[in-house]
């Protein structure tokens, strides 16, 4: 890994796998050159910088017909100076103007990776993984500068970018834009993926073609949301999960964000990535900065899985934090499903009592538990017990619960507030709304105005009284609405367009201060499940509730998609009834189960409820967990077929040392007179002979691999021939031990 600066004012990031080169144009701007795989240094790349004179091209610098900003590729570019593609940033001045000419000032390299102040971000642990390069750009008739931050890492294919801006002039400005990363690729020639849904069906694969003009995700929530998510892939037409170029873009970020790709008339395409720009406003005063959330960009060769595998790396060991981090998770009972908000004490500790005979470590009381909050009418903001329900308190249960032998969590919706709350009747100027209109409520409830620190400080101490008087070892944090009339009673006007941002920045001041005083506690984020599944909530929370969907077969879909940019230590995946909630469809228990495993395990449902011989199966299957979490939740991830493509879905998990290896696989519906089916595996040594758990017979990683694993049915379910067991919803788990 090494970042040159050469005399032809060119940069270059490499590391073994990856080139990232820009240069300073004649006219002093960036330009960009080349991101992808790595190729040999030399003194100067010039000759990548693509000219041509054009008919018509809009005012050419210095009279050169070639050289002009419609046409060149770009690091971090303006609107308005004749380029008219969607800029980087704009700065409007106080008289009216968003003009600006960011022109390059210095630069500095460095190893490691500096913080970003109030944001989360991926870190280095030793300054030798990785090296920064700070570039200033300064537009000379406002004084504002803009520092680009780049970060290549030793050990992954990947790039972290972002922005810092500063008003060093002496007029006002506002910050209309300031995109986190912005890409000018060389042609258009690609597939464009995205993870989108809505509420219980999250992160759905969804991939189409490039085409001139603008293609785009977004969210305008106040959540990186349900329907969109931060993350969109670029492949080449003939590449897929095991072959092909792609280039992953994932947003550091859980607030409004955009990622865009636009291709020009010349088949550039240009990539933005960064808070979106709809309705952001900045105010930068003299001696000011802004700082944007970081973009991570991750390059392959090797298709879509090798380009998940980054990802999970990175945000597995260099985004999360803390002491839960690299900890296999676990397992837990959460009563939400089981009970709602109909619950007494000894229901609970009945609950738990069942879950702990059968090996579950951790029992997590969800909503109800404090204020009025009897149904989702009232409650939220007050953060006490109610005494009616839980007569000793929280010490009191988690004592209890602790004296089963078992951990206690709590769930907290720490950004709401009822209006029938003891908080809404002090407080009423404490929500989100804008003066003179209706306040939509959501599920009944307001938004609390996080981007207010005396806000932020209220929910810390209520908080704080919970956690530090009680033995509370897991918290779950929800957020169960969107953002609406987003307006600040103590803003001022010019400062409204701040409070979506303010209030992003108030949700990670919570986080990081409840995480530093009680580093104990794995926290789990939530957001109506998916609705916050996004890196930002990752530095602070390693898991995430990944859908309220707890379906098996539509958790298919959801962990697929998923896994295409967050690790398996991430999701949230919990065993619930059949027939389950969501959808109605009743599922083998064994399916349930096996789906959750790809995720941190747990269940959502009344155990006492079950047969004795689901119990034991039950059992079975904790035991089975405790014995492989560590594989499945931190080995290396390889998906291997979609449930988007057809009736069976497959995943599988390989040990570092490559001796141990766990294949799921699913199949939706059951056919009569089925086809054949194999697998080929992935990521096995060729030379280790492997014992397979469910047909005792040992293959070799290569005839797994290049041969597949048989996965057709033992028996056929013709009457004659006698039945099996297999029906719809069915599914295998094939532990591969080298032998
Ligand atoms: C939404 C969450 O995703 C559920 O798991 C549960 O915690 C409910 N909220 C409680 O209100």
């Amino acid at each position: 890994m090494d970042i040159r600066y050469h005399s032809s004012k060119t940069f270059h990031l490499f590391n073994d796998e990856i080139s990232y080169i820009f240069t300073v144009l004649k006219n002093g701007h960036l330009g960009q050159l080349y991101f992808g795989a790595a190729i040999h240094d030399r003194e100067d790349f010039s000759h990548l910088i693509e000219m041509t004179p054009r008919a018509m091209t809009a005012c050419p610098y210095d009279q050169d017909p070639a050289f002009s900003l419609e046409h060149l590729r770009q690091e971090y570019p303006v609107y308005g100076t004749s380029d008219f593609r969607h800029p980087a940033v704009e700065v409007m001045q106080q008289n009216g103007s968003s003009i600006s000419e960011f022109v390059y000032e210095s630069h500095t390299i460095a190893s490691g990776k500096p913080n970003l102040p109030g944001l989360p971000a991926t870190y280095v642990e030793d300054d030798r993984e990785a090296m920064t390069l700070e570039v200033t750009l300064r537009d000379a008739l406002t004084g504002v500068t803009a520092l680009l931050r780049y970060t290549i890492f030793a050990d992954y294919a990947a790039i972290a970018r972002s922005v810092m801006i500063a008003n060093q002039g002496e007029e006002t400005v506002h910050l209309r834009r300031a995109m986190s990363l912005s890409l000018d690729l060389p042609d258009s020639d690609y597939e464009w993926l995205q993870l989108s849904g809505c509420w219980g069906r999250e992160r759905h694969i969804v991939r189409r073609p490039l085409t001139p003009g603008l293609t785009a995700v977004d969210s305008l929530r106040g959540s990186s949301s349900h329907e969109q998510n931060p993350f969109v892939a670029l492949l080449r037409p003939d590449a897929g999960e095991r072959q092909g170029e792609v280039l992953g873009l994932s947003l550091i970020y859980s607030g409004n964000f955009q990622i865009s790709a636009q291709v020009d008339a010349h088949q550039n395409t240009r990539l933005l990535c960064g808070i979106n720009p709809f309705g952001f406003d900045w105010k930068l005063e003299p001696g000011e900065r802004f700082q944007t959330p970081e973009a991570v960009l991750v390059y392959s060769q090797k298709g879509l899985n090798d380009m998940s595998q980054t990802f999970h790396q990175l945000y597995g060991r260099r985004l999360a934090r803390g002491e839960w981090r690299d900890r296999p998770r676990p397992i837990l009972i959460n009563n939400w499903e089981a009970t709602y908000f109909d619950f007494t004490e000894d229901r609970l500790i009945e609950i738990a009592t069942r879950a702990r005979d059968c090996g579950v470590e951790l029992f997590v009381l969800d909503d109800g538990w404090f204020g009025q909050r009897c149904n989702d009418h009232a409650g939220l903001g007050d953060w006490q017990a109610n005494p009616q329900r839980l007569a000793n308190g929280i010490s009191g249960l988690a004592q209890r619960i602790e004296g089963l032998g078992m951990k206690f969590g709590l769930w907290f919706e720490p950004e709401m507030v009822n209006e029938d709350s003891d908080l809404y009747r002090a407080h009423p100027d404490w929500v989100l709304r804008t003066p003179g209109r209706n306040a939509c409520v959501g599920r009944h409830q307001l938004v609390l105005d996080f981007s207010r620190p005396e806000v932020v400080d209220n929910l810390y101490q209520q908080m704080s009284v919970i956690l530090g008087g009680a033995k509370v070892s897991y918290v779950k944090w929800d957020m169960n609405r969107s953002i609406t009339e987003c307006y600040s009673a103590v803003l001022p006007p010019d400062r409204q367009g701040e409070v979506f941002h303010r209030y992003i920045l108030g949700v990670y001041n919570l986080y990081e201060r409840l995480t530093s005083r009680f580093p104990h506690v794995l926290f789990e984020s939530c957001a109506s499940g998916g609705a916050r599944f996004d890196p930002g909530m990752l530095y602070y929370a390693p898991q995430c509730w990944t859908s309220d969907d707890s379906d098996a077969v539509e958790r298919l879909k959801i962990q697929y998609g998923t896994s295409l940019c967050y690790p398996v230590s991430s999701m949230g995946a919990h065993v619930s009834v059949s027939p389950n909630h969501q959808v109605m469809r009743s599922t083998p228990l064994h399916t349930r189960a096996n789906v959750a495993c790809f995720g941190t395990f747990g269940y959502e449902l009344d155990l006492n409820k079950l047969t004795p011989s689901e119990l034991e199966e039950v059992k079975e299957q904790i035991r089975f967990m405790k014995e492989y979490r560590s594989l499945l939740q931190f080995g290396t991830f390889y998906r291997l077929k979609s449930p988007f493509e057809g009736n069976e879905t497959a995943w599988m998990v390989v040990s570092a040392d490559q001796k141990t290896a766990i294949v799921g696989w699913y199949r939706v519906l059951n056919q009569a007179n089925k086809d054949f089916s194999r697998l080929r595996l992935e990521g096995l040594n060729p030379d280790f002979c492997y014992q397979n758990s469910v047909t005792g017979t040992a293959h070799y990683g290569d005839e797994l691999m290049r041969c597949g694993l048989i996965t057709s049915d033992p028996v056929s379910p013709l009457s004659e021939l006698g039945r099996t067991d297999s029906g719809d919803f069915e599914s295998r788990l094939y532990i591969l031990k080298a032998k």
